[in-house]
């Protein structure tokens, strides 16, 4: 019988969902993190439930052919790439496989997955960095957490992130010591800084330090030493969260140093991106997406677009172009603020109308009153991780909208919710069933991945469904 903290030999036979090497072994599926299909590895279990074991490789006894050296230093040992020691190529077969899976084993559905489009960079590609800072044996450190925990690994670097990346850590570096800054303890919830987080808009960074409920001394400082080191310009916040929680932001921001936003360019059209405003992280990737968006949208002169969880309301304008009009649902305020004034600026203002609230309050009555009007509506939808909501998926049933493209970062709620449009799955006292027999309400004419996140297990999806 399989122990925890025993020790075996096995090869591995399949890929997990969250990018791991999965072998049988006792009548149990063991999970293996960074091992590789055809590998046979030396493991220790970590970990045995009734049907899983988790365990961790030990040696790698014959490496797959795909299997390459990771760039970065502490891979392996940080939560944030799981897929480094994959060759890109059998990275974007794994994830297109992993949609493919989802799709059958949550909705029982087969679906044909298109080719992953590649991002133009495999690494460097991120606009947007989050750092915790944190006690490490007794010294102030900057870097990220170890897979799901809150255990901090400290770094100087990281590959996935451009040039400014050291820089940025560098100049911390020098700050902490200098003014003698204490990083965040969850334990006694102390300390002078909690996390750095920085966005690039082309060339440009808005840097935010989130503290307790105090400023940090020497900004001044930092701002001198951030200004030597940094190319191109930045602003500097302080946000100021007391609470204990996950959730990175407080309300309150205090521009110290700096514009408070800045606008840039795509599809010619102009946007603004403020300290709150969601980013896609991969531009290349991004601008692929939202193309294939727009021609999967297909709008013309009598289309209206709902455009759900819109963000800084960028694919908004892009889709209101060509359409009649278009609406924006998004909650955060700053973003629909943003929004209107990008509709603005680009003489878009009397084809956009941006909703700031939740789309489970705003999409039901909406998507009622543009059918009375007889419109004919196409409807985006780009929720965050968990998905949409079933106030969401009942409205829209209810309303048979002729055409859907769904954007999704995760293929499991991504399936969930394609299988609850189309039938496959039906929601029964809050418990999700699968259906045997049913009418699909839908058709899913493309399937696309986009890979926005290379070296890690996350991958992003666009799925168009028509009404049958
Ligand atoms: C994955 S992002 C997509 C943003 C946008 N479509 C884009 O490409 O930049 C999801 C967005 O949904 C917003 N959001 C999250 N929950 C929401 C809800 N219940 N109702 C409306 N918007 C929501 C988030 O603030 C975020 O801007």
């Amino acid at each position: 019988m399989i122990r925890k903290n025993d020790e075996y030999i096995g090869v591995i036979t399949d890929m997990g969902s969250e990018g791991e090497g999965v072998l049988k072994f006792d009548n149990l599926v063991v999970f293996l993190p960074f091992g590789l299909v055809g590998e046979k590895v030396r493991y220790k279990i970590l970990k045995v439930s009734s049907k899983f074991a988790y365990g961790k490789i030990l040696e790698v006894l014959t490496p797959a052919e795909n299997r390459i050296r990771p760039k970065c230093a502490v891979f392996e040992k940080c939560g944030g790439c799981q897929l480094q020691h994959l060759r890109y190529q059998n990275q974007l077969k794994l994830k297109e496989e992993n949609i493919e899976k989802c799709f059958s084993k949550i909705a029982d559905l087969k679906v044909e997955v298109k080719p992953a489009v590649k991002s133009g960079l495999e690494f460097g590609y991120r606009n947007k960095l989050q750092l915790p800072v944190g006690i490490v044996n007794g010294k102030t450190e900057i870097g990220f957490y170890a897979e799901n925990s809150h255990r901090i690994i400290p770094i100087d670097d990281c590959p996935i992130n451009p040039d400014w990346t050291k820089t940025i850590i560098s100049c911390f570096k020098k700050y902490i010591l200098d003014f003698n800054i204490v990083g965040y303890d969850e334990i006694t919830h102390s300390g002078d800084l909690r996390e750095i987080t920085v966005k690039e808009i082309e060339g440009n960074l808005i840097i935010t330090l989130v503290v307790l409920d105090k400023k940090p001394k020497g900004i001044d400082s930092l701002i001198e030493i951030l200004s030597s080191k940094l190319k191109g310009e930045f602003s500097l916040y302080i946000n100021y969260n007391s609470k204990k929680s996950n959730v990175i932001y407080g309300n309150d921001f205090e521009l110290v140093y700096g514009k408070p936003h800045y606008i840039a360019e795509a599809f010619g059209i102009k946007y603004k991106i403020g300290v709150r405003s969601f980013m896609q992280v991969n531009n290349d990737v991004c601008l692929k997406l939202y193309s294939t968006v727009r021609d999967l949208v297909d709008a013309d002169l009598h289309t209206t677009v709902v455009d759900a969880y819109s963000g800084a309301g960028l694919m908004t304008a892009l889709l209101s172009v060509k359409a009649k009009n278009a609406y924006g649902i998004e909650i955060i305020e700053e973003a629909v603020k943003n929004a209107n004034e990008l509709a603005l600026i680009n003489g878009l203002s009397d084809k956009i109308v941006n909703y700031c609230g939740k789309c489970e309050d705003i999409l039901p009555n909406l998507i009622k009153e543009e059918r009375a009007k007889g419109s004919k509506l196409c409807l985006v939808l780009d929720p965050p991780r968990k998905g949409c909501d079933l106030t969401v998926i009942d409205s829209i049933i209810k309303s048979g909208i002729e055409k859907i493209v769904y954007v999704s970062c995760k293929p499991s709620t991504l399936a969930r919710d394609i299988g609850l449009l189309v039938g496959s799955l039906k929601c029964e006292d809050g418990q999700i069933r699968k259906v045997k027999d049913y009418t699909p309400r839908y058709e899913l004419t493309c399937v696309k991945p986009f890979d926005m996140f290379p070296q890690t297990k996350h991958i992003e999806t666009v799925v168009c469904l028509t009404r049958k």
